[in-house]
């Protein structure tokens, strides 16, 4: 069992918004309930609003009871994580903030973690304010979320403002990806297993897919989220993300850099979708009406807050294909979109089938295997095998069935962490492993930029889907018309 020696204290910029409340506080709520918050920690909570103490303890509880799962709730846990909080009000804009969050520092010089849990466009700000007041040293760690930019240049900036200020070595970019359980679990599963990793190649794989399909729609976020879309929000990070962790090379260790030197490779070896590939790599899609949950659901250009006209896309299918020696030839299909039939995260890997097939011609269908990892719900892995069908009457009929492994039932597991316990966690012991390199998030702007240039070019609008279809019937087309279909399909 792990436990937490070293202390540290973390100032929480941003503790009054959406991705404090909704997150990093039940997150914290968590890690105190298994006592990994070392003892004297302190935590500092920053806002601009100004605000008793007693007030924030009371909202922050009020809080941690609607978020935590109420078979998890425990006061006597609430009040030991309040009394490692303080509330200061801080405008970041001005120095004085930063000299009463130096005042606090020197009280005890421990390692600091600073979240900032704000716009992108303040880090800087931020790290210039902390700089001045004196209060960043060489164990300082700092840690952002995405979108880090709006595209590759935007993001050179802001990762120049923080190099200003601080090493690579002390910057956590987050992917919150990262911190789910069943992405570590997909290091594991290739690196533990040389069963995978010896058939982890265009010579057994013929395709993979990678789906992140979402219920909700755009939840009262229309306004960050009509500048974004889909491919920005969602494919520049975490689908790529997991596309590297599925096609990366062996890391030499487990180490941060060796894995993200790895990830890179990948990165670097992404064939770039040029305007001529628009038909066959890339379909973008925008729900109209539709049901979600059964209910009637508007479309997109409908939500609250929209403005008409839009042509952002909410959903993106993708042909991926990587220029190396392990993965010519194997297609890489990613999709990924709001308002979709159910929320899923899946990766479902297609292996080849066995050179000379010698059973029934039509059940030649069930000569691939497939290997199943399911990223939520239902975390777990399932490899599909072929198996003769029991009876006397069956002859050498097959069947297919799945090998399985829940990880809630194989390991007992009441509750699987939150990717954010797990992230803030690992930025405690100073891990970087579980967080994205520079290089790389500029890397995946690098390719996001050229799709995104193309279908400028292409001068389309995306096109129309059904609130709670599987996107537009284009996607269905881009993998068909390569002689695969998407795994739901399959039946
Ligand atoms: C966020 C996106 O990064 O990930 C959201 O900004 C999306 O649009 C969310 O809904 C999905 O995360 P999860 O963990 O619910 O799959």
């Amino acid at each position: 069992m792990e436990v937490n020696n070293t202390v540290s204290d973390l100032v929480l910029f941003g503790a009054l918004g959406d991705l404090a409340q909704r997150k990093l506080w039940p997150a914290l709520y968590q890690l105190q309930r298994a006592e990994l918050l070392a003892a004297e920690s302190r935590i500092l909570a920053l806002a601009r609003e100004a605000m008793a103490p007693e007030t924030f303890a009371t909202q922050l509880a009020e809080r941690l009871a609607e978020e935590v799962n109420p078979s998890e709730l425990d006061d006597g846990v609430v009040q030991r994580l309040l009394a490692k909080v303080e509330y200061q009000a801080l405008d970041f804009t001005e120095a004085e903030g930063y000299t009463a969050l130096k005042r606090w520092r020197e009280q005890r010089p421990v390692p600091l973690i600073v979240y900032m849990a704000t716009q992108p466009t303040i880090y800087g700000l931020i790290g210039e304010g902390l700089h001045q007041a004196q209060c960043v040293g060489s164990d300082t760690r700092v840690v952002i979320e995405k979108p880090i930019g709006h595209d590759l240049a935007s993001s050179r900036e802001i990762n120049d403002q923080l190099a200003h200020y601080f090493d690579e070595s002390q910057i956590f970019r987050i992917d919150h990806y990262l911190g789910k359980e069943t992405v570590q679990n997909l290091i594991a599963l290739r690196f533990a297993n040389n069963l995978f990793a010896s058939q982890w190649n265009q010579n057994h794989i013929s395709h993979v897919e990678i789906t992140v399909a979402e219920e909700v729609g755009i939840e009262g976020r229309w306004g960050y989220f009509d500048e974004a879309g889909q491919m920005r929000d969602m494919v520049q990070n975490h689908l790529l993300q997991l596309l590297c962790l599925i096609a990366m090379d062996p890391p030499a260790d487990l180490s941060a850099d060796s894995i993200r030197d790895e990830k890179v490779k990948v990165l670097k070896a992404l064939r770039a979708i040029t305007p001529d590939m628009m038909d066959t790599h890339l379909v973008r899609g925008q729900y109209g009406a539709g049901t979600a949950n059964g209910r009637p659901v508007p479309g997109y250009l409908e939500e609250e807050g929209a403005a008409g006209g839009s042509r952002t896309e909410t959903f993106v299918a993708l042909k991926a294909e990587i220029e190396n020696w392990r993965w010519a030839g194997v297609p890489f299909y990613m999709r990924t979109g709001k308002r979709l039939p159910k929320k899923l995260s899946e990766i479902v890997i297609h292996f080849k089938a066995a050179p000379h097939y010698i059973f029934a011609p039509d059940q030649k269908h069930l000569a691939n295997n497939k290997l199943m990892i399911r990223l939520q719900p239902d975390e777990g892995i399932s490899l599909l095998v072929s198996t003769k069908d029991q009876g006397l009457d069956k002859g050498m009929r097959l069947r297919q069935g799945p090998l399985h492994l829940n990880f809630s039932e194989a390991f007992d597991a009441s509750r699987i962490p939150d990717a954010y316990e797990r992230l803030l966690w690992e930025i405690m012991k100073g891990n970087q492993y579980l967080f994205v390199r520079r290089d790389e998030v500029e890397l995946a702007w690098r390719w996001v930029d050229r799709v995104i240039e193309s279908w400028e070019e292409s001068g389309e609008a995306p096109k129309r889907y059904a609130a709670g279809t599987w996107g537009p019937a284009a996607s269905i087309a881009m993998i068909t018309r390569d002689g695969w279909s998407w795994h739901e399909e399959d039946g």
